[in-house]
């Protein structure tokens, strides 16, 4: 199996997937892939936690990871990314790959004898998302009671996965941004199917009830071009402690990182009380090792 969108899994792989970080964070059972499984991580855009938490995972999974920067591939003198996945595949186990177009990670996939696993694309953050779903149901027990509040650029790549994961396992959400800034309407439709979610332009209605308060950075990877105007558009949603006040008194603060203080988030929320940020972006290796291990067994 591949895991290229939030759509890929189901409400009970996801609960797989958590029920496995769990044991391999409660040391219950023996947690190994096949001896010297090899994961290839083929990017093209800059990663400081997916990158090193699927490394550090997968060997202590006792497999071993190879890193392919796309700009030092021949990816750079106009190589397929069908000719890349036939080979990548051919020498390892699982290949996870950050891509700018979502459909190069299809065609990857397309091509590959193995599973594919996307580390993110344009459209698309689900390795995230897990991550994100998997923290917030260590603080509150059932997905049934969370509110989650996505503010900022509600089209995002994050935004999209964590919307579709979170309607899925039962989750509310509402979406916080600009008049006139809509979410990608493929995943809004696709989560509305699944559950309770809503676009506000107010913040004050859209974070009313909300348990957990969600941003990302205004000016995404790939959209540098645009970052005065994305920062503009957006800075009245940027998650500060006047902000917070709409939220419920004890809602969690949770952010996919990296964080530019100042912008999206203030500095005295993100390393203040009500953040779980850290804890989030530690939970990455687990989910890595739990990610591995479940498309490992799906693929037995
Ligand atoms: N959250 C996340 O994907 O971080 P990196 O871009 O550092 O991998
Ligand atoms: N939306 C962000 C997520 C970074 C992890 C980006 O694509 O740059």
């Amino acid at each position: 199996m591949n895991i290229l969108s939030i759509n890929d899994l189901s409400k009970d792989d996801m609960l797989n997937i958590f029920e496995i970080a769990d044991s391999i964070r409660d040391n219950k059972e023996q947690t190994s892939l096949k001896t010297n499984s090899i994961l290839a991580l083929f990017f093209e855009k800059p990663s400081t936690r997916t990158r090193t938490s699927f490394e550090a995972g997968i060997s202590q999974l006792n497999g071993k990871s190879i890193y392919i920067d796309a700009n030092t591939s021949q990816k750079s003198r106009g190589e397929s990314f069908a000719d890349i996945s036939k080979m990548l595949s051919s020498y390892c186990d699982f290949i996870a790959a950050r891509l700018y177009r979502h459909d190069d990670i299809i065609e990857m996939a397309e091509n590959s004898s193995v599973p594919v696993i996307n580390a993110l694309t344009d459209l698309e953050h689900p390795t995230q998302a897990l991550v994100d779903m998997y923290t917030i149901n260590s603080h509150i027990k059932n997905f049934k009671d969370v509110k989650i509040a996505f503010l900022g650029d509600i089209a995002t790549n994050t935004a999209n996965s964590l919307m579709l994961a979170a309607t899925k396992l039962g989750a509310k959400i509402s979406l916080v941004g600009p008049k006139d800034y809509m979410p990608n309407s493929t995943y809004f439709n696709k989560a509305r199917e699944h559950g309770f979610i809503y676009v506000y332009d107010d913040a004050k209605e859209g974070l009313a009830d909300a348990n957990i308060i969600y941003t990302d950075t205004f000016v995404s990877m790939g959209q540098e071009a645009e970052a005065d105007k994305r920062r503009e558009l957006f800075k009245d949603y940027q998650v500060n402690s006047k902000l917070l006040e709409y939220a419920s008194p004890n809602a969690l603060v949770m952010h996919c990182l990296p964080a530019h203080r100042g912008e999206e988030i203030t500095a005295e929320v993100i390393d203040g009380p009500r953040s779980i940020v850290w804890e989030q972006a530690k939970n990455k290796l687990l989910l890595a090792k739990a990610i591995l291990l479940f498309v490992s067994m799906q693929n037995e």
